[in-house]
């Protein structure tokens, strides 16, 4: 570690660490910082509502990584997102804050405005467009102000796509203009699930998605100039050859955030812009057939108060079981990784991107353990330490970023790649598995 730079007692403070995701923060927290040299020693705390809860949680850690210290060593901060105090006494601690309090649409806010005001740099993994977009909008100023850094979506949305498009973008040689990616999720034998938040976040993301066509009015953006030929987005289902599956324009955060990245590169970089579009693989017919039930049951469910009180009361019956209260078995996150793939097209170094159609391609690849809870948790860790070690290779200004405008600059790929991420260039006849 860096020394610490300001007279804070901890570089890091997990908040919301009861939770089903805070808890595996925690975890690699405590491996992260285990393997920190002994004279420059990672701090960190962790905070939430219920000390109580948090001590059964550091006990479990400790049980769970062999690690008694956990129990004894760690501090524990009490904060509600209800209380301003308790929230500017946490923020007034810790140089970053791991936000892991969801669903963000409802918890968030006060978390970021009191990070902008006690300067705390903030991270969280949120996947609700809306949230991430109406903080730019509301805090980017008084956070470039106060010289924090408020980075959202550092989980398994969207720092897989985000700085998998970058990564794209490096390697190909001349203008890269478009990029599809295509996500594959593989099980082990118990299949794969999600916690109950992510599903509650995505219930109410649905229910208020005319309030984000409202907010990105509010920014007045031009469109971003599209350079080569124009991509058109596939099908709402189709069969892709890509991954010989198929697939669906993928509905988390990514597109939101990879567009957010490419305007921010754009505008202060002079960079070309990438027209991106994400894919993510259902199966075969059978499951395609599944989805359209079940989508348009809850097409039809988010628009009414009882309906979204049913959806969140029995999340596994109305997810077909890819969404449960009690989470995830640790068998089935072993047994889960993800992959994705980007396909992109270009301009090699001597073309013109004026001049006719693209004459270059490239594939690429994101590959990592279970999305939700391993993946997610590692981004977010590397984020916060590449936060503390190599904050002067972020923009200059502190101010509100996505994954990719805070981090191009930096070795944050290389440090996801020692943790288990993969990111790699492949050849289409590799990728295509034809
Ligand atoms: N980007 C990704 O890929 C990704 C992956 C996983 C999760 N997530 C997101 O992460 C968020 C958390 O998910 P989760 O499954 O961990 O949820 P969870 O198990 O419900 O945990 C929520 C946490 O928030 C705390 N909390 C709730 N109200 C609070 C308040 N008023 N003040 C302080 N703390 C409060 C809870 O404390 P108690 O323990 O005291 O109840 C708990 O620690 C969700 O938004 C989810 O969508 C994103």
């Amino acid at each position: 570690m860096e020394a610490v730079t300001s007279s804070r007692p901890y570089h890091i403070v997990v908040f919301g660490a009861s939770g089903f995701t805070g808890k595996f923060v925690v975890e690699e927290v405590a491996r992260y910082a285990a393997e920190s040299p002994r004279d420059n020693r990672l701090t960190w705390a962790v905070a939430g509502r219920s000390v109580q809860r948090l001590k059964g949680m550091l006990k479990q850690a400790a049980d769970r990584l062999a690690m008694p210290e956990l129990s004894t060593d760690i501090d524990i901060i009490a904060a509600d997102v209800s209380s301003k105090e308790s929230l500017a006494n946490m923020c007034q601690q810790a140089i970053v804050i791991l936000n892991c309090v969801g669903p963000y649409r409802f918890y968030g806010e006060p978390v970021v405005a009191a990070c902008v005001e006690n300067g705390a740099h903030y991270i969280d993994i949120c996947g609700e467009p809306q949230f991430l977009e109406r903080m730019q909008l509301e805090y980017h100023t008084k956070a470039s102000a106060t010289g924090v850094y408020v980075i959202g979506s550092c989980g398994f949305d969207s720092i897989p796509a985000d700085l998998g498009i970058l990564y794209t973008q490096s390697h190909f040689k001349g203008t890269l203009t478009a990029v599809e990616s295509f996500l594959t999720i593989s099980s082990g034998p118990e299949g794969t699930c999600g916690h109950d938040a992510t599903w509650r976040s995505a219930v109410h993301g649905f229910a208020d998605s005319g309030a984000l066509r409202q907010l990105r009015r509010k920014f007045d953006h031009k469109p971003l100039p599209v350079v080569g030929t124009k991509v058109r987005p596939r099908g709402f289902v189709f069969f892709s050859r890509e991954i010989m599956q198929y697939a669906i324009p993928f509905m988390g955060s990514d597109p939101s955030v990879v567009k957010r990245t490419q305007r921010f590169l754009y505008q202060e970089k002079s960079r070309s812009p990438i027209q991106y579009y994400a894919y993510v693989g259902v199966g075969g017919l059978c499951s395609v057939a599944k989805l359209f039930c079940g989508g348009l049951l809850f097409g039809i469910m988010v628009r009414f108060s009882l309906g979204r009180k049913l959806l969140t009361m029995f999340p596994r019956f109305f997810s077909f079981g890819l969404f449960s209260k009690a989470g995830p078995t640790i068998k089935q996150i072993e047994d889960t990784c993800f992959n994705m793939t980007f396909f992109g097209e270009g301009y090699a170094e001597a073309a013109d991107p004026s001049q006719g159609p693209p004459n270059a391609k490239i594939c690429t690849e994101v590959m990592g353990a279970e999305p939700g809870y391993v993946a997610t948790v590692i981004a977010m860790v590397q984020a916060a330490v590449t936060l503390l070690k190599e904050k002067h290779c972020l923009p200059m200004r502190g101010g509100v970023y996505t994954p990719g405008s805070a981090f191009y600059n930096t070795s944050l790929i290389d440090r996801l790649h020692n943790r288990g991420f993969k990111f790699s260039v492949r050849t289409y006849q590799e990728a295509t598995k034809a």
